[in-house]
Parts: C-alpha cells; structure tokens; sequence
C-alpha cells in the first residue's frame, strides 16, 4: 500500500477503525504504569495508536517508528518519530518499557525476525500491546483479501494462533476478542 501518500487520510478517518473496547484495552493495559516509562509504537503511521494512548497516560515519553515518512509527518509533536522497519529496528537492546503495534503487524514481511527485534528492544518484564484484525471472521477475512490484491503481506493471525506465536517468543498473553478485532496485552 502506498502509505507515503495515505498520511492525510490515516490522520484524518484512521481512528474510526479504534472502537470503544479497544481502546478500553489499550487504557487498560497501560494502567499501573508509573510517569516514567517509554514505549515504542511499531508501524505507528500518523500515530494514532499513541495519540489513544496519551489520552490514558500523558506523562509516558512516546517514540515512533514507521519506514514511511509520509505518514511520520503527521504524527503529534510529543512522539519522537523514526523512520524503519520492524524487521531492523534502529534502537539500542532493552530500550522500551513497551511496544504497541496498531493494525501494523500484518503488515510486516516477516513477523519472526519483527518479533526477535521486539524481543530485543524490549527491557526485562517489558509489555507487549497489539490490536490488529481476525483472521478468522469474515470480516477479518475480507480485509485479508483486499489487502492480498494490493500485494500487502496480509500477516493477519486468528488469535489464538498469534497467542501461540507469542508465547513461543516468551510471552504471558492475554486474549480479547471483539468481534473481528481482537487486542492482545502480553508481557515478557
Ligand atoms: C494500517 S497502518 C496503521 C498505522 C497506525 N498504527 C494506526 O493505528 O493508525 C500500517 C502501518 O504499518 C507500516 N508498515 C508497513 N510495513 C512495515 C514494516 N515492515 N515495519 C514497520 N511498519 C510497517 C505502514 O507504513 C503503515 O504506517
């Protein structure tokens, strides 16, 4: 997908795709963090994920990274934006607190060597969140269709087959399920 030039559009209608439980989840799951941590948002775009997030927790340090600049331009003054890929990520070891991933993972060419890096910029006990879509409702389904005709990787995952894949990479998982949407709240 040509997401250099998508910029406008995600900033502008990218939160419609964030229902109510969602960002529940999200709120949820940064509740108990102190004001000092810092997260990663991978394949941020515009930013949006993070933008829900600030709304729970201003007090976090944001850093974003996406390969496409065109999208990083509009993305809020408070996050630290860079651009790359999830399969490289250009951050120290043990870097973040926590990672988000918003409808970004399946867009990923190779979810292992993503999930290493994750792995790696993440501090020990670090936190894992994504939202991403179902594969397996036909909803999920189409989204993967539409996707496979733009010649995008489409890594969509049911999600207990993705709760699978993290817990092989370490993780303790919690599952939500929202109809064809679904979060994941993991930790290491
Ligand atoms: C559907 S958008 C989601 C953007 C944002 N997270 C949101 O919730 O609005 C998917 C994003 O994944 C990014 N992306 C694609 N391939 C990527 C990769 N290999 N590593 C990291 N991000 C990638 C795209 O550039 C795009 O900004």
């Amino acid at each position: 997908m040509p997401f250099n030039n998508l910029g406008f559009v995600f900033k502008h209608f990218g939160s419609l795709v964030y229902s109510k439980p969602i960002l529940e989840d999200l709120c949820l799951f940064l509740h108990g963090f102190t004001d000092t941590e810092i997260v990663l948002d991978i394949g941020a775009g515009t930013g949006m994920m993070s933008e829900f997030a600030y709304r729970c927790n201003e007090k976090l340090k944001y850093v974003a990274v996406d390969p496409a600049e065109g999208m990083l331009k509009y993305a809020p003054a408070y996050l630290e934006t860079h651009v790359g890929e999830a399969e490289a990520l250009p951050f120290e070891d043990e870097s973040f607190d926590a990672v988000f991933m918003g409808e970004s993972l399946h867009h990923f060419h190779d979810i292992d060597t993503a999930l290493t890096e994750v792995v790696r910029v993440l501090k020990n006990g670090g936190r894992l969140f994504v939202y991403d879509f179902d594969k397996g409702t036909f909803l999920g389904k189409s989204v993967y269709l539409m996707e496979k005709l733009f010649g995008e990787p489409a890594n969509f995952y049911e999600p207990d087959v993705l709760k699978e894949v993290l817990e092989g990479c370490g993780f303790s998982v919690t599952m939500m399920k929202h109809g064809w949407r679904y979060t994941v709240s993991a930790s290491l």
